[in-house]
């Protein structure tokens, strides 16, 4: 078996059959034509159901996940959506993390409530809490974010897998924030892995795409099924763009990990931030977990400020070098604030983000000028 960085670089791509193009052609057709009524070449009817460059991306998601088939979508929340409609029917039920992204919450509380999906919050950092969560007979799935976005929690992937399924329950995991590079729920007993493919997969913020990954063949095929019928399939070239991130994210993981780690100790010795929100940092709560379960901690940071909500935004608005932006996972650092950007939509909720965070995507940049510009940041805002 080849070690991660391998399949990172080969993974869905033999050379062209055709010409021996080493990266895989963007195969930009809606159609193809068929040797006679049925006769397709290579499987291939219509784009929707199946392209080959989308293949080449779904073996890559695969083969990076340690699962047994993948299915690449247009957004992580079209990715969410197909799994939730494919695997669960009206009148189930979810738990779902109390510190989870926005459209996540969004998706569950004002577009699958409608359709019967119910859901209660807990928090993925305490399992007790998830176990009485769960509604037994009509919990169908357990979805989890580790490290969660954006309080940085850590679930303990083997226990809630074991929770989950003492209770007939998937394990849905979403792995947006750790990459599989750093973490891979199917090994620590995930059923399902869902993707913003967006972030550190494609890596550089130029493509918006989602993925899942089964470690059930059957599901792998029911989704699959939903997939096409549903239609919501990234184009051949998003595609492309996601399997060339994927060929460099162990490299950009480890400069996003050393980075943040730098970062987080900065903050951490900053009187005017109250909370350094990291799980590298020896006071997270999370840490050992995290230790056990990730080979690396990430490269998103999250931090409150002593002075509460305006000295937030105020370091949000100062930062010149952190680009003040919505996202995350991209080769440059960006900053945001949860409460007014990716989490407006959990307001009022019990998944409402504190007013005085700010989330950093902490980029591959030179991490003295990443530092050098928080500096100015908070000085300017106090
Ligand atoms: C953890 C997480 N999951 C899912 C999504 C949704 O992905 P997309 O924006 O690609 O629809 C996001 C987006 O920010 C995210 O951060």
């Amino acid at each position: 078996m080849p070690g991660f960085d391998t399949i990172a670089i080969h993974a869905g791509a033999e050379p062209d059959p055709a010409t021996g193009a080493v990266s895989p052609p963007i195969y930009q057709t809606s159609t193809f034509k068929q040797d006679g009524v049925g006769g397709l070449r290579g499987g291939y009817e219509y784009s929707r159901s199946a392209n080959p460059t989308r293949t080449a991306l779904e073996s890559a998601l695969a083969e990076l996940e340690g699962g047994t088939a993948a299915a690449a979508f247009s957004s992580g929340l079209a990715a969410e959506d197909t799994l939730l409609r494919a695997a669960c029917a009206p009148g189930a039920h979810v738990v779902i993390p109390d510190d989870a992204y926005g459209g996540t919450y969004r998706l569950f509380a004002r577009v699958l409530r409608q359709w019967g999906l119910e859901h209660t919050a807990a928090s993925v950092a305490d399992v007790d809490a998830v176990a009485a969560a769960i509604q037994p007979g009509r919990t169908r799935m357990v979805w989890v974010e580790t490290p969660t976005n954006p309080l940085l929690g850590i679930a303990d992937l083997p226990a809630l897998a074991k929770v989950a399924h003492d209770a007939g329950a998937l394990l849905v995991v979403d792995n947006t924030f750790a990459s599989p590079a750093l973490q891979q729920p199917l090994a620590h007993g995930a059923d399902v892995v869902v993707h913003s493919t967006t972030k550190y997969l494609g890596g550089h913020s130029d493509v918006v795409g989602g993925g899942l990954v089964f470690a059930d063949a059957e599901l792998g095929d029911q989704v699959r099924f939903h997939q096409n019928a549903m239609g919501a399939v990234p184009g051949p070239f998003d595609s492309w763009l996601v399997l060339r991130g994927i060929r460099t994210l162990s490299l950009r993981m480890q400069r996003h990990c050393e980075n943040a780690a730098a970062v987080a100790e900065f903050l951490s010795d900053d009187h005017r931030v109250s909370q350094v929100l990291y799980p590298g940092l020896t006071s997270h709560p999370g840490h050992e977990i995290a230790a056990r379960q990730m080979s690396g901690f990430g490269g998103m940071v999250s931090f409150r400020l002593a002075a509460g909500v305006e000295a937030a935004v105020a370091v949000c608005n100062g930062a010149r070098l952190f680009t003040l932006a919505e996202s995350l996972g991209g080769v440059e650092s960006l900053i945001e604030h949860p409460a007014q950007m990716t989490h407006a939509s959990a307001a009022g909720s019990p998944l409402e983000v504190p007013a005085d965070l700010v989330r950093l995507s902490v980029g591959c940049e030179d991490v003295d000028d990443l530092i050098a510009d928080l500096r100015q940041a908070l000085s300017g805002a106090s």
